[in-house]
């Protein structure tokens, strides 16, 4: 296989980059991303000699850098974790999530489409598209749950899914899409929760929580995401949605709590601050449909996978 990476220097594609390498030594992988504020060179350390890997920095939707590398590198399949993917910077403005998102998607399936040996479009999404939860309910999304996303990154994730059946539909673009829940781990961009929080309370300084803090999210550790995402890419069905879940659905409260405990501080460190707009109440994935047709479960243990991942941010923050 050679494989196009988009976004492979950020939190979720660097990991898959890594773990892959490892454990496919016939495979060329080729990196694309365009290195934004989210993306960092030093996530692919370990990979970055070696003689199946290549970096080019590029943007997702350059009309004629992406089929010159598709072409150059003979590329089989794709997968596209390259996103703008926090939702309040989404909230202060939209037009760069809305242009990579979904224009830079289209570019990347319509460079696909120029090739003949070309196999497999892998879509990385995302729980949020299907919008929320009651917070009182039992009930998880599902592969068939409609979408109805609530914030404008959720909506250009949810856009980007929709064009991609959509091309699959009309152009017989061979592709798959996978949706998976909160990721957490090392190397993620500290404006995300955990390592934001982690970087907060080093500083000696306060963590803010959104509104009454009882929002749930279902967290996964990237390592399992990553492996639910080569069993998509080896045997996934174009045409079919693939949802991912954690098993670890916990409100920010909560972890808070958990995150103060294990960095050793108390409740006093918590601050209250105004909710974000349109916050979505509850997530819980449904990942049956992967249970059942590929056996797979998530394995990484949240207690032991946050208290590794916090000490990964002190080491790297202190
Ligand atoms: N982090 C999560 O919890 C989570 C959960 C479910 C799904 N996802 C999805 O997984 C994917 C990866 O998420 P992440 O957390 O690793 O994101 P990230 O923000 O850490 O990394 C995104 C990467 O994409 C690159 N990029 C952005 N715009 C680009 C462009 N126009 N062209 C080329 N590269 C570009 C960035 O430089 C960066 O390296 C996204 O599609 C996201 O929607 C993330």
């Amino acid at each position: 296989m050679n494989i196009l990476v988009t976004g492979g220097a950020g939190f979720i594609g660097s990991n898959f980059l890594c773990r892959m390498i490892k454990k496919y030594p016939d495979y060329n992988f080729i990196n694309v991303d365009k290195l934004t504020y989210a993306g960092n060179p030093d996530n692919l350390k370990e990979i970055q000699d070696n003689k199946q890997y290549t970096f080019i920095k590029a943007d997702i939707g350059d009309k004629k850098i992406i089929p010159q590398i598709m072409g150059d590198h003979k590329i089989t399949h794709l997968i596209n974790f390259a996103a703008e993917t926090h939702v309040d910077r989404s909230i202060e403005s939209s037009d760069v999530f809305l242009q990579t998102n979904v224009m830079g998607t289209k570019n990347l399936m319509d460079s696909s489409l120029q090739h003949k040996n070309f196999q497999l479009f892998y879509q990385i999404s995302t729980d949020e598209v299907y919008g929320s939860l009651d917070l009182d309910s039992n009930e998880q999304f599902t592969e068939e749950t409609p979408l109805a996303p609530k914030n404008p990154y959720s909506a250009s994730k949810a856009a980007s899914d929709m064009l991609v059946m959509a091309y699959f539909n009309t152009f017989k673009l061979p592709a798959v899409i996978s949706r998976c829940s909160n990721n957490y781990g090392p190397n993620q961009y500290p404006e995300k929760l955990i390592p934001f929080f982690v970087k907060k309370l080093l500083a000696g300084e306060k963590v803010p929580v959104y509104g009454d803090g009882l929002f749930v999210r279902d967290w996964i550790h990237v390592n399992d995401h990553s492996d639910a995402a080569d069993i998509i890419l080896h045997q996934g069905k174009p045409g079919e949605i693939y949802n991912i879940g954690g098993d670890g659905e916990i409100s920010n409260i909560d972890l808070t709590k958990k995150i103060l405990k294990i960095i050793g501080k108390g409740d006093e460190m918590i601050e209250y601050v105004e909710d974000r707009k349109g916050h979505d109440r509850r997530y819980s994935m449904g990942y049956g449909k992967m249970n059942k047709q590929f056996g797979w479960k998530p394995k990484v243990n949240f207690e032991m996978g946050l208290k590794e991942t916090i000490k990964h941010y002190q080491m790297l923050l202190t």
